[in-house]
């Protein structure tokens, strides 16, 4: 199977030789081909380049050919989102009217809502119907560009709860054309029965929960939520060397309540990411400097929740790289358009279209660890692309935030279509 993209307008994201990451004045830097085409054989980017040098016969004798003529438009990588809780039961439509009604998020938690209101949604849910409901979700993001995906557990708060949970990704991972990245994230919160004995939930994590998450194959990221209220230092600490012996490599929720100290344990046990960061001030980006750590911005949860904007900016102008990602889920951000999120960096983070466009491509694949097969339009890449429609310049895309400016997908060298998957 073959596909060949023609006169596209301008292809963004290219790379010759795939840089990893793109950092500080570089996040302001995309590469492109105008009037360009692109080759994809099976899966994979094959080759791509200006019309003009679209090698004569270069798909003669090919039978299985799809060509599609991309006048006018603009083609993308697809969207890596590097952080979702996208597994989940019901909704909570609830607490955003207790919210509006002045409830903040700490307190919603400490009576038993937030994440323990939907760990009790998920342990009535069968393994099936949570499945059923995520790929409804998958179907959406997909359309709405999104081609690789990161999904944590921590809905389960219990052994049998969290592998439940970790089974529907692996069975999503095996059932669709997105790229799927698993996280074990059993230190999402201390259980309601554990509320005056958090030592013995910390135990649970990391003697019965790891070693089995581990013996099924089923996570490769370890994730704590490291905040005030929630995991401590010590605790986090704790829980993410019991993961690293197991092979599981950190990725962190920090500082999005207080000044946690989230940041510095992620990069001290070399965290791929550390997420959230609405409370982070010089200390964390010195900590960040040097490392090797992903910093990731969730501005759709800043926005719903009405959070303090983290420093994107001073980030970026201290050299950082930055990445954005959607946190897809019922409490804090009941959405996972990419998009969006693009629009959010802009408007709230201050970031330029070129530098959310890394953020989200690049950057984004660098944080779920694809970055060798995803993020960029690079030779031996996998052909999963966004064609969008007819507009006008490519800062259109994240200035008109609520329209769907997506023509085509194609997921794994491959048209999707919706009605058939
Ligand atoms: O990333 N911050 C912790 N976890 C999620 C929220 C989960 C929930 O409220 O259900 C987040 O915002
Ligand atoms: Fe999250």
């Amino acid at each position: 199977m073959a596909l060949l993209i023609k006169n596209i307008r301008e292809l963004f994201g290219t790379e010759k030789i795939p840089s990893g990451t793109k950092r500080g004045k570089d996040m302001g830097v995309i590469d492109s081909v105008r009037n360009a085409f692109l080759f994809a054989a099976n899966d994979t980017i094959t080759s791509f380049g200006r019309m003009e040098d679209l090698p004569d016969g270069m798909t003669a004798g090919l039978t299985d050919l799809e060509i599609i003529d991309a006048s006018g438009r603009f083609v993308f990588p697809s969207f890596c989102d590097s952080h979702t809780h996208l597994v989940y039961s019901g909704s909570r439509e609830q607490e955003f009217v207790d919210k509006i009604r002045g409830l903040s998020y700490e307190e919603i938690a400490r009576r038993g809502g937030g994440i323990l209101n939907s760990a009790k949604k998920l342990h009535a849910a069968t393994e099936e119907e949570l499945y059923r409901e995520s790929m409804v979700r998958i179907h959406e993001i997909a359309g709405l560009g999104t081609g690789a995906i990161e999904i944590k557990s921590g809905y389960g708060l219990n052994t049998g709860d969290e592998l439940k949970m970790l089974r529907v990704i692996r069975h999503i991972r095996e059932n669709c054309p997105l790229e799927i990245r698993p996280t074990f994230l059993g230190a999402h919160a201390v259980p309601e029965i554990y509320r005056n004995d958090r030592e013995s939930y910390i135990d649970l994590i990391i003697n019965e929960m790891i070693p089995l998450v581990a013996s099924e194959g089923l996570a490769d990221y370890i994730d704590v939520f490291c905040d005030d209220g929630f995991f401590t230092i010590d605790e986090t600490e704790r829980i993410l060397m019991a993961g690293m012996k197991y092979g599981l490599i950190p990725k962190i929720h920090a500082n999005e309540i207080g000044f946690s100290g989230g940041v510095q344990v992620g990069v001290k046990y070399n965290a791929l990411s550390v997420d959230h960061l609405e409370r982070s001030g010089i200390d964390e980006i010195s900590a960040l400097l040097g490392s090797e750590t992903m910093p990731t911005f969730l501005p759709g949860s800043a926005l719903f929740l009405g959070l303090p904007d983290p420093p994107a900016r001073l980030m970026i102008d201290s050299g950082l790289p930055v990445a954005l990602a959607s946190d897809y889920n019922p409490g804090s951000s009941p959405s996972g358009n990419m998009k969006l999120v693009m629009s959010l960096g802009c408007i709230r983070l201050k970031m330029t279209p070129e530098e959310v466009f890394n953020a989200v491509t690049v950057n984004s694949a660098y944080a779920m660890g694809i970055q060798d097969t995803f993020g960029s339009i690079s030779e031996g890449k996998i052909a999963s692309l966004i064609i969008t429609k007819e507009i006008p310049s490519f800062g259109f895309f994240p200035y008109a935030f609520g329209s769907n400016l997506v023509d085509r997908i194609i997921l794994r060298g491959k048209i999707w279509n919706p009605a058939v998957e």
